[in-house]
């Protein structure tokens, strides 16, 4: 294990689990995180990384609690919701909050299907899963490696383009992470939604939720949750905009954690030409699955 401490400048380092990119510090504890013993009454929340999990972190929680803000903010996203595979050296680990953890958690993953520690489908855990259309995907996650010393140096926009599209960032490819798990999706328990959903039609997207955690809330507490998650709101909340994660780790003067919040925001960001090599590539990539995305409203 390595002896690191955040200074502002020094990043942690990565490594290869089973083909995927991982922090080191992943990959160290992976056979405890393979081995991880889930509890049928877990709920899953799966993403690939800035699809939207803490937004829908926010939502499950207040349905959970039936719409009590002031519960939500006892404490920061990242305390809330034990994040499986993340160490950070001088936060602790996710493995350790879920086990301190009361029932019934709400976990975080963001590992491809065929990663997932094998116990989660043996308890027939519910398992959300959210996904976003790779080009916001991959703008989002180019300004969070910006602020973010927990993973790689992102390097210019045209080299994380690269990067990105031959899957060589933390987690993998999103191709393979989008089809994967909605390959999965008709044999468990799992719900999968996508973000552009979530932004036309909120409402609609948290009833859909609070069904499958099998809650009655009345339409007050509906308007009242879609209120209290919407970007705006969630922006102003510091239990829920990171801002309590060390500076020395997350700078968002960099780039703030809750950035835009949009559909469509890559388009100020792709070239034409970066846009035609992503459409060509996407076309290869997607060609054997019926998953479709919207890029834009
Ligand atoms: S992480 O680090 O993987 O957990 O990040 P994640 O939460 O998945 O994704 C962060 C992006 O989601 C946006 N976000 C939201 N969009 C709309 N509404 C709400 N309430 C909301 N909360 C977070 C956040 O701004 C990041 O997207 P970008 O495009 O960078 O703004």
């Amino acid at each position: 294990m390595e002896d690191f401490t955040f200074d502002g400048t020094k990043r942690l380092s990565v490594n290869y689990v089973k083909g995927i990119l991982q922090p080191t510090v992943t990959c160290d504890i992976w056979d405890e995180i393979w081995n991880f013993q889930a509890k049928p009454d877990d709920l899953l929340i799966s993403t690939y990384p800035k699809a939207g999990t803490t937004w829908t972190q926010e939502i499950v929680e207040l349905i959970q609690n039936e719409g009590d803000v002031e519960k939500s903010k006892r404490a920061p996203t990242h305390q809330r919701f034990p994040f499986l595979e993340w160490k950070i050296p001088s936060l602790g680990s996710g493995l350790e909050q879920a086990h301190a953890m009361p029932s019934p958690r709400i976990l975080k993953t963001h590992l491809p299907f065929h990663l997932l520690p094998p116990s989660f489908l043996e308890k027939n855990c519910k398992i959300i899963y959210v996904a976003r259309n790779p080009k916001d995907n991959m703008v989002s996650y180019y300004h969070f490696q910006r602020m973010n010393k927990a993973l790689p140096d992102p390097g210019t926009w045209e080299e994380y383009f690269e990067t990105f599209l031959a899957g060589k960032v933390c987690w993998g490819s999103w191709h393979e992470h989008v089809k994967g798990w909605w390959e999965a999706k008709d044999k468990h328990r799992i719900l999968y939604l996508f973000y552009e959903d979530m932004k036309k039609n909120p409402k609609h997207e948290v009833q859909k939720l609070t069904e499958f955690i099998e809650k009655k809330l009345d339409d007050k507490v509906l308007d009242k949750i879609v209120h209290y998650t919407s970007f705006d709101v969630m922006k102003q909340n510091s239990m829920a905009n990171y801002s309590s994660i060390p500076a020395e780790i997350m700078d968002h003067s960099i780039s703030p954690f809750m950035r835009k919040g949009a559909v469509g925001d890559w388009k100020k960001h792709f070239t034409v030409a970066q846009n035609e090599r992503f459409d060509e590539d996407y076309k290869k990539k997607m060609a054997d699955t019926r998953l479709t995305f919207h890029f834009q409203f």
